[in-house]
């Protein structure tokens, strides 16, 4: 009998993270590493917020809380809802959780049955398919083509759905993409769904405030709200807030779903650390003058890169509505040949030749379900982005074929 389960030989471990463990790998043995691989914001937690955490510590609020989060902290998460998205949510309709993603993974673990089917557009956010792997569900890939700005078309949605559809995850503004749907393109998507009343919507909002160029940011249940009733609406503190190591996100949601995924909190994780709710109490309800001066400096970064990526020759950049990340296609460098001879057949090959050759480590679109495509996080200084655009303006002009 083999001891580890059947199921885990259907999942990958993260490919983000193994690129990221490798670059410091190289780094550690004196390698010059320019990574552009991680997720996270480079400015600090706000100071603020730090504070929140430390008189909390003070107070004591070192014990237990209630399993799915404290009840400031929901009303806190409640009143960012009517504020920003003008959704009218209660608290017993709100789950807190350690990060986003147990957001996301309570909701699938509580509602997918072996063999139910999860519509995924591609290029998506690794750790989609994997989760639904983890729960014995389908992953559903829906490709879109580039000339539609990396946004799934109605149509490309109304083909995938099934009658084993359970869910549709969306992800405005994209990782990888950085492609956020408009107010009409969730209009399309939402129509698609009214006609399809077994479908619920997962949406990943984590990077509702990183959007550039006076994107206005929606989300779906606001949109239609006949789809308020199947919809989980999933955010958190991590990046607006830069918070990503304090671990809290929140879901918001039918009363039937949020118990589920309180049920398989309280006897999995518990509550998400006291202290980290008490900071992202202060988040959520404190100043949030900081975060228009950040999205600024992003978009800056963002113009930077896809104007230096564009001058690269086989690279192509389209210019993304909003996160930290750009997505290029490479397949202008697909079958040419490396100075030591290799021919480069793939986003896979061609991100290896940039680690091994140059240093930069990037994502390979494979790991996002898009090739021949790469992702470049942009969410570092513009000294490091300069120097890491020009290694690889220098590799690609260095093929020999
Ligand atoms: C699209 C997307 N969703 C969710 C998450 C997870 O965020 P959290 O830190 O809240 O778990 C990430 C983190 O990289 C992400 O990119």
């Amino acid at each position: 009998m083999p001891f580890l389960a059947d199921r885990l030989a259907r999942v990958k471990p993260s490919p983000t993270m193994a690129i990221t463990a490798l670059a410091t790998e190289l780094k550690a043995a004196g390698r010059d590493i320019v990574s552009l691989s991680v997720g996270e914001p480079d400015f600090d937690t706000p100071e603020n917020i730090q504070e929140a955490a430390i008189a909390a510590m003070r107070r004591g609020e070192t014990r237990y809380t209630v399993f799915d989060g404290r009840i400031e902290l929901k009303q806190a998460a409640c009143g960012k809802f009517k504020r920003e998205n003008g959704l009218d949510y209660e608290p017993s309709q709100i789950t807190i959780s350690n990060g986003g993603k147990q957001v996301l993974y309570n909701a699938m673990v509580a509602t997918i049955n072996p063999g139910d089917e999860v519509v995924i557009p591609a290029p998506f956010w690794v750790s989609y398919p994997e989760m639904v792997l983890l729960c014995d569900g389908t992953p559903v890939p829906v490709s879109y083509p580039q000339n539609n700005g990396f946004k799934m078309r109605p149509e490309d949605l109304d083909a995938a759905i099934t009658p084993k559809t359970k869910w549709l995850i969306l992800n405005s503004p994209s990782n990888p993409s950085g492609a956020a749907y408009a107010e009409a393109d969730l209009q399309g998507v939402a129509e698609v769904l009214l006609r399809h009343p077994h479908v619920w919507v997962m949406t990943d909002d984590m990077y509702e405030h990183l959007v550039y160029d006076d994107f206005r940011f929606r989300t779906i249940a606001q949109v239609e709200p006949r789809l308020y009733e199947r919809t989980l609406t999933v955010n958190g503190v991590s990046k607006a807030y830069c918070m990503t190591g304090w671990r809290i996100g929140y879901g918001a949601g039918p009363k039937q779903l949020i118990k589920a995924m309180g049920a398989i909190q309280s006897n999995s994780t518990a509550n998400p650390c006291s202290i980290s709710q008490a900071a992202a109490i202060e988040a959520l309800n404190g100043p949030q003058d900081f975060i228009a001066p950040h999205a600024r400096v992003f978009k800056e970064r963002r113009d930077l890169v896809v104007d230096l990526l564009n001058r690269v020759p086989g690279l192509h950049c389209p210019t993304p509505e909003g996160a930290f990340y750009v997505y290029p296609s490479c397949a202008g460098v697909l079958g040419k040949r490396t100075p030591a001879g290799e021919t480069i057949e793939s986003d896979e090959d061609f991100v290896r030749y940039l680690l091994e050759e140059t240093g930069v480590a990037v994502v390979h679109g494979a790991a996002f379900g898009l090739s021949p495509h790469f992702r470049i996080s942009y969410a570092t200084s513009t000294e490091v982005l300069r120097e890491a655009c020009a290694r690889i303006d220098r590799a690609c002009r260095a093929r020999s074929g």
